[in-house]
Parts: C-alpha cells; structure tokens; sequence
C-alpha cells in the first residue's frame, strides 16, 4: 500500500536562497541579503552582532544565490522533469514591498512570481507558498526593530492583500512563516530581530513571536475572504524530543523542549495560548502586550493544515552531567548515541519521522504536509556512463529512502492524513545556516562553491532519476 490518489511530491526552496538577483526588479535590501558566509554568520543570525548593510570583509551568498531569479525556467523544467506535482517556493516580501512599508506594492515584483506560478502551472506543478521565509525589508529592521514593532502585523497584511489578490486562482496552498519556532533560537533571520545591551531579550522575542501569531491569523482571514478555495498552513521546525533516560525528570524535561516549539503551533491551529506557555510567561512577567480583539482573531482564523520540516530528532536530560551536544536543524542538542550523524553533524534518524507525524497528528488532527526533509552533504562531479556530468550520490538516496519509508508507514500502518511532501532543496542552494553552497541537498547539482565561483550551470544527480520513480509509482518503489 502507498500513498492516496493525489499525494503532492515535490521539493522546496527559500527567496533568498536561491534567487539572487538581489537588487533587480527593485528588490529592496532584506535581513536574509546582509547575513555572510563564514565565521561571524552565527552571531548575525542569532542578533548578537549588528549587520545592517554588506561591507567589503565579507562575502554575502545570498545576493546572486543560484541566479533562479533569471533561470527559474530551467529549474522549473528540470523539478517536472522529475515529475513534481508541488513545488514549495517562498515570495521575497523587498520584491513586493521593497521598503515594507509602502502603500502600494512594486508591480515588476509581483509581474515576477506571476510569471513563476505561470510556469509551474504549465506543467501541472502546485505551487506551494510561503510568504515570508526567514525574510524582512531592512528598511522594517532600521526604522522599526522589525517584528517587535506591531506596526509590522499591518505591513505583511498589505503584503497579504496584495498577493493574495494578485495570484488568486494561481496559487491555493499558503504557508504564513516558515519555521516560526525559529524566532527563539535565531531570531535576526527569523524574525529581524536585534538587541541593546541589557535588553530583555526573551520578553522582546516573545512579543515578536505574538505579533507573527496575529499576524498569521490576519493572513488566515484575508486568504478565505479572497478565496474560499485557499488553504493556508504555519510551519514549524519540528523534530521530537527524546527523553535521554527513561528517569521521569528526563521525560519532563524533554517534554518542556517540546512545548518550546509547540507553543506556536498550538496558538495557530487550536486558536489560544496554552495553559503552560500563560504560565511560564506570567511567571517569568514577559508576557506579551496584547490589544483588544487579538484572542478572539487567533481562535476564529486557525490554520487549515500543519506543515514542519523534518531533518532530525533531538534528546533532553535533567541531568547537567549529560552534556555532550551535537548540531542540528536550528537548535543544537544532546547527542543521541543510538543515532549516526550527517558531514554537519545532525542525527540521521528516519523512524524520528514516523514519531514526529504521529505526536503532530494526535495533538492537532489536522491534515499534515512534510514541506522540508533531505541530507546537506558534500558530493562530488564526476563524468557518468553517457559522458554528462554527475553526482553519484547514493548516501542521499538512502537517507531520503528511510525517511520516505517511515512517512508511508505514518500514514499507512498509522492512519495519518498527510497533503503531500517537498524534501529540501531538490537543487542545491545556499544553506540556511552557514551560508554554504558545499553543504547541497539537491537532486540537481550546481556549479558555484562557497566564495561564488563556478558557472552556475546544473546537473543531474543519480538522485534524480531515483526521485523521478520514486513519484511516478506514488512512492511505492522506493
Ligand atoms: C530549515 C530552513 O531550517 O532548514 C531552510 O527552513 C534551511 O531555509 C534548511 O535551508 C536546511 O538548513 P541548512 O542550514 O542546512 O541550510
């Protein structure tokens, strides 16, 4: 048995990683522009260093990335090459509102994603948005501070109104923003977000975090007045938490790790702020200003679906003498000794999958979508049997293999309702996190390395042609 009738299989990508192009069409500056490759990356991220503008030390990945922004035909025809019937892509927000906080938006930026949705459609291929992926105009940092401002909640409603009009019967799956737990743990990419010496800084995160939930529900209702047909999801970098031990204060505490994250998708898809999170704020006095009529928006616009990425599993110990860490999507944590690790270090850990569906689907019983999944590895090009160049990269097949595998049992052994899945970066991309090209995903190799050399030209994988079966038996032949 695999998957229903109408599965959606595709792959996933960000603006900014991918697009470049940086200051065409009048894209305006973003947070996701100025954040550089290399040493001081972690520290831009995470809010701790103040980088409002590109200097001559560093080099910026971002603002050529892999050029889709003048070769989205190619790669678009390669991913229906494959057989995508979804592709997940992210609207830079500096292209529609170049400032952020203009009245009207930028028409060449809109005319852009038109004819990328356009495209997508001539093949077949859903489009999957996200609306704001790690990205904020720099204009709304500089004179705003960002998302701690709730000035920002009218700024993405008027991105909303315009997009939402402007591709209404060209895109129907909506995602508000990608992996809004991120917020917590890098909160310049996530959320804009910089901080003054002696700031509190938790207090302002989690302001921001409640001006993202309004802000989420605001996009809820525009998206259904618009069109009824819209379906729109909040996404979430999840991953369970396993208790290192089975002593009870090693249960609670990776319970506790859990609710940090859940505590988002619990206020978008059952519409309130969880008992423990009203307490844990109150107790800690950060919680967040609210005004007149934000409880009753976040619990009459909850989501339709739940999206997450999935890259790997996490442990939690009470006990501070257990503290060997190891990396991971977003949030270090303990080393897991059961599991083997990726080149980065992140645990590989497939049945880590099929847990995570199912705790998602108990706890919201709504429809889930798997909009991130994949394995950041080195690979190297090498000349194929029919002289083309290529990537022999059996390491990703299995990796993407077991996680396909514990999906299929979550939803037939388990019974969970699943939209569909876009494993990440199905061409290789700018990571996220280090700002790398060496750290690829793909299924279509591309030439540029880590200081922007190289001729951007693509290539197919062996991965490829295997993602190709994969989604032309529905995920039975694996
Ligand atoms: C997720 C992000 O956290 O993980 C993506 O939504 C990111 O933007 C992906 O690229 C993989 O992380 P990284 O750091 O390997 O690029």
């Amino acid at each position: 048995m695999a998957f229903r009738k109408g599965f959606l299989w595709g792959g996933a990508t960000a603006a900014n990683q991918c697009e470049g192009g940086f200051s065409e069409g009048g894209r305006g500056l973003a947070n996701v522009d100025v954040s550089p490759v290399g040493s001081d990356r972690m520290a831009v991220i995470s809010g701790k260093k103040k980088m409002f503008d590109f200097d001559d030390e560093h080099f910026y990945p971002s603002k050529d990335a892999i050029d889709m922004y003048h070769r989205y035909k190619e790669d678009i025809r390669l991913f229906a090459e494959m057989g995508f019937t979804v592709y997940r892509m992210s609207i830079a927000w500096s292209r529609i509102f170049p400032h952020g906080d203009e009245k009207e938006p930028n028409e060449a930026g809109l005319q852009f994603y038109e004819d990328v949705f356009r495209e997508c459609r001539k093949y077949g291929i859903e489009p999957l948005v996200t609306i704001t992926h790690f990205d904020c105009p720099m204009h709304l940092v500089r004179e705003y501070g960002a998302w701690r401002n709730r000035r920002l909640i009218s700024f993405y409603e008027n991105l909303c109104n315009a997009i939402f009009r402007r591709y209404k019967g060209l895109v129907k799956y909506w995602l508000t923003f990608n992996e809004i737990n991120v917020i917590l743990e890098a909160p310049f990419m996530g959320a804009g977000l910089c901080f003054e010496e002696g700031e509190n800084e938790k207090q302002i995160k989690y302001q921001a975090a409640h001006h993202e939930l309004v802000a989420s529900a605001l996009a809820t209702k525009i998206a259904h007045e618009v069109d009824p047909e819209n379906k729109v999801g909040c996404m979430l970098a999840a991953g369970n938490t396993y208790p290192h031990t089975c002593q009870p204060n090693d249960v609670w505490a990776a319970m506790c790790a859990d609710r940090r994250s859940y505590f988002f998708i619990d206020v978008q898809s059952h519409g309130e702020y969880p008992p423990y999170a009203l307490k844990q704020l109150e107790a800690e006095g950060i919680m967040p200003v609210m005004e007149d009529g934000d409880l009753e928006l976040l619990k009459k616009y909850t989501v339709d679906f739940v999206s997450f990425s999935y890259y790997n599993s996490r442990c939690a110990s009470a006990d501070p003498k257990v503290n060997e860490t190891i990396e991971g999507n977003i949030f270090a944590s303990l080393k897991n000794p059961y599991l083997k690790a990726s080149e980065w270090g992140w645990p590989i850990d497939p049945m880590g999958l099929r847990i995570t569906l199912n705790a998602l689907y108990d706890r919201y019983r709504k429809p889930l979508f798997v909009v991130e999944n994949g394995l950041g590895a080195v690979d190297e090009l090498v000349e194929g049997e029919n002289g083309e160049m290529t990537v022999i990269d059996d390491y990703r097949i299995e990796y993407m293999r077991d996680h396909i595998k514990a999906m299929r049992d979550a939803v037939t052994e388990d019974g969970v309702d699943l939209l569909g899945y876009t494993m990440w970066g199905p061409i290789d991309l700018v990571s996220a996190g280090t700002g790398e090209m060496k750290k690829r995903y793909g299924f279509i190799y591309v030439d540029r390395d880590n200081d922007g050399n190289g001729t951007l030209a693509r290539y197919r994988k062996k991965s490829f042609w295997w993602y190709k079966k994969v989604i032309e038996s529905n995920g039975e032949i694996l």
